[in-house]
C-alpha cells in the first residue's frame, strides 16, 4: 500500500454499523459496506451498487461534465439509456462488482470492474484472472481521494474473488487516471495506439503469476 493511501485508511477510521441498511439481494456483499470520512470530515459510505441505484446512477451521469463523461465512457451521449442504466447496476459481485461513494444519498463516484472471461464472447478465449476496470468521480468531489479510495476496495474485493490483473483503457492525456492506478499494485504495462493506452496491472495482494502457471487446472472463481 503506498504512503498516500495508508495516511488515507489511517485517518478514515469504519464504523459499518452506522450505515442504512440496503435492501436485502441475494449474493449482495454488505461486508464491502463502510462509513468513512473525507479530510473535511463530510462522512461517505462505501458499497457495493445495487439495483435500487438506478435513478442514482442516472442522476450522477447527469452531473458529470462532458469531459468526465467522455473519458469514462468514451462517448459525448447526453443520456444513458434505460438498458445501459440496468447494465450498470445489475452485477452478479463475482464477475462483475462495481462499488459506489454515497455522500448525503447520493452516488458521487463509481469503480466497477468486469472480468473479460465473463463478458467477452464465448468463443473468445480470456484469462479468467483478469478484468477491466473503470472509475468515475462526480467533478465537484474530484480530488479529494475519493477515486484512490475506490479503487483500492475494488482491487482488494477483486483479489478476494480470484481476479489478479485489471486492465483499463485510458486516454493518453488522463495523466491523474495513470497515477492512481499506479498505487494498486506493480508491474504495470502500457501500451499506447491511437491516442489511448491499454493498462494491465497486476494487483497487489494477488499470487505470484508463477503460481497461476503451476497449478493451470484450477477455477480462479471462489
Ligand atoms: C480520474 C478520476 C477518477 C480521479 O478521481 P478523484 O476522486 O479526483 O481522484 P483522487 O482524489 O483519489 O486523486 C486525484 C488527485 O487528488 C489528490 N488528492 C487531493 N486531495 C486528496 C485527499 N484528501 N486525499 C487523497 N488524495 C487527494 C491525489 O493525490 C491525486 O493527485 P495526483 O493526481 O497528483 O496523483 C476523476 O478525475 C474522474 O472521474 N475523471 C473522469 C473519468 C475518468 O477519467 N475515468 C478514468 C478512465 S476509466
Amino acid at each position: 500500500m503506498g504512503d498516500r493511501l495508508r495516511r488515507l485508511e489511517e485517518c478514515n477510521r469504519v464504523v459499518s454499523d452506522e450505515v442504512e441498511p440496503i435492501a436485502w439481494l441475494p449474493g449482495y456483499p454488505a461486508e464491502l459496506t463502510e462509513q468513512a470520512f473525507l479530510d473535511d470530515g463530510t462522512p461517505v459510505v462505501f458499497r457495493a451498487i445495487h439495483p435500487d441505484d438506478a435513478a442514482r446512477v442516472e442522476r450522477l451521469f447527469h452531473r458529470l461534465s462532458p469531459q468526465a463523461r467522455y473519458m469514462r465512457f468514451f462517448t459525448s451521449i447526453a443520456r444513458p439509456s434505460a438498458s445501459m442504466i440496468r447494465y450498470l447496476v445489475t452485477l452478479d459481485y463475482v464477475d462483475r462488482l462495481a462499488i459506489v461513494a454515497e455522500i448525503r444519498g447520493e452516488i458521487v463516484g463509481v469503480a466497477r470492474y468486469d472480468r473479460l472471461a465473463a463478458v467477452a464472447p464465448p468463443a473468445v478465449p480470456m484469462d479468467p484472472a483478469e478484468a477491466e476496470a473503470a472509475v468515475v468521480v462526480e467533478d465537484a468531489w474530484q480530488g479529494r481521494g475519493i477515486a484512490t479510495r475506490l479503487l483500492w476496495r475494488l482491487s482488494s474485493a477483486a483479489v478476494n474473488r480470484g481476479v489478479h490483473t485489471f486492465t483499463a483503457t485510458i486516454l493518453a492525456q488522463n495523466r491523474a487516471m495513470m497515477r492512481l492506478l499506479t498505487v494498486l499494485g506493480e508491474n504495470m504495462s502500457t501500451e499506447l495506439s491511437g491516442g489511448e493506452y491499454t493498462v494491465k496491472l497486476r494487483l497487489a495482494g494477488a499470487p505470484p503469476p508463477r503460481a497461476e502457471q503451476d497449478a493451470p487446472g484450477d477455477s480462479a472463481h471462489p
